[in-house]
């Protein structure tokens, strides 16, 4: 096919990606016609309820999501149960919505992917159930997908990234450093050792009582923080950052978290203050914790960086270090790293807010690349169980340790 550029008058090949766009442009789906793969994604290891259907060629074709973050906010954190309840009544509707959009009929899938680990095992399991059933009706082949290996891999829907690159995880309920060699080789360079960042300043945000601030109370923990800090002084607490002498890509937020409680707790007593009610000084808190949590995480990625360049398991230059995951979805944290990879010459590269927190679009994408890559793609779902733990790669974090690399400090003027 050949398409005229009017701008140039001249005809020229175009790539699928455009064949597809000119003629959506006429509200045609070609459907198997023109593209051979089309994956439908069922994401629920946590408190979303997402699907999407996504092409080889990256076009999200249609997608929902339905998010339990309300819910959850008044409970005071994810009760499984009601998770899981919640998943049960919505996800037939989000998955009938992410289809219809698409306008490709069910038969014109390729594969149906769904995430099956890690995650909160009563969230999992309404998933891998569903999408059971479907892939029993459809007759389609079946791709389980890792939560955490799709969060990485989404980058490469939105930018041209090849392996291999590094990536930083950190979400609710993860927190993570791996080098990235292909679709499913992943080398684990450090990890979390108690709790993840997004579940820190969600308890943070909770202590505060963010839900009663007027600008936050429909926002996540994470996002609540983001929001007032940008009215507070960074300045006003002085915190040191968590594993300051580890010389490791392993990460902390546990102490980090009980330090701000203190903090807290005598600024409420100077205030004259119960618990329960908004500090006068609640954003410079929001700031000090995100600004604390930003420069430890800014370290530890630091340390990964030169281990892999030390090993040549990264180019010299113009590596790519990956930033996803909700708290990826961060700006201050996204310019914090940013002053990292200018000092160490690589490049920065975070999928847009809307992809870094959970969603089906990656849980389809990670589809595709399985299917392209022809793993991982089950014809026979006979006794396919979903795990709430599972590691991600091969877990090289012990080497790095012995390696024991002193990072230089950055200045972070933000
Ligand atoms: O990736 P995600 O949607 O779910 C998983 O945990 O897998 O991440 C949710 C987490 C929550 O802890 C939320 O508070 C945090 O990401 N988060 C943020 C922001 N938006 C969401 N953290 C910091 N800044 C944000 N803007
Ligand atoms: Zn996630």
């Amino acid at each position: 096919m050949l398409i005229l550029n009017k701008t140039a008058g001249v005809f020229f090949k175009p790539s699928k990606r455009k064949v597809y766009e000119f003629l959506r442009s006429f509200n045609f789906h070609p459907g198997t016609l023109f593209l051979h793969k089309i994956v439908l994604g069922i994401e629920t290891s946590c408190d979303d309820t997402a699907a999407a259907v996504v092409d080889e060629t990256g076009n999200v074709l249609g997608e929902a999501i339905h998010s339990q973050t309300e819910v959850h906010l008044k409970t005071g954190g994810i009760v499984p149960a009601v998770a899981q309840q919640l998943h049960r009544d919505n996800i037939q509707r989000i998955v009938q919505e992410a289809l219809s959009a698409s306008r490709i009929s069910p038969s014109d899938l390729s594969a149906i992917a769904t995430t099956i680990k890690p995650g909160l095992a009563l969230s999992l399991g309404v998933g891998l159930s569903f999408s059971i059933q479907l892939v029993g009706q459809l007759k389609k082949p079946f791709i389980p997908i890792h939560h955490m290996e799709a969060h990485a891999l989404t980058i490469r829907l939105t930018n041209k990234v090849e392996f291999p690159f590094l990536v930083l995880l950190i979400s609710g309920g993860h927190c993570l450093l791996a080098l990235v060699q292909g679709v499913s080789d992943f080398l684990l360079l450090g990890k979390s050792l108690d709790i993840a960042p997004g579940d820190m300043l969600d308890k943070v945000a909770r202590r505060l009582s963010l839900i009663k601030h007027p600008e936050c109370s429909t926002m996540s923990g994470g996002k609540a923080i983001e929001h007032l800090a940008k009215q507070g002084n960074r300045f006003h607490f002085d915190i040191k950052p968590p594993l300051h002498h580890a010389k490791n890509c392993d990460f902390s937020f546990t102490g980090l978290q009980q330090v701000i409680n203190k903090r807290i707790r005598k600024k409420e007593k100077e205030e004259g203050i119960e618990e329960g009610q908004v500090l006068s000084s609640a954003a410079d808190i929001a700031a000090t914790v995100q600004h604390t949590m930003a420069c430890h995480i800014v370290k530890r990625t630091h340390r990964a960086i030169l281990f892999c360049k030390q090993r040549d398991l990264l180019p010299q230059n113009n590596a790519v270090l990956v930033a996803s995951g909700g708290v990826a979805s961060n700006f201050y944290v996204r310019r914090t790293l940013e002053v990292l990879t200018n000092a160490t010459q690589c490049t920065l590269l975070c999928p847009p807010p809307r992809l870094c927190t959970d969603n089906g679009i990656m849980i389809a994408w990670n589809g595709i690349e399985r299917l392209r890559a022809g793993l991982g793609i089950l014809h026979d779902i006979e006794g396919i169980r979903y795990e709430p733990k599972c590691p991600l790669g091969v877990d090289i974090s012990k080497e790095v340790e012995e390696a024991a690399i002193k990072v230089p400090q950055l200045k972070m003027e933000i």
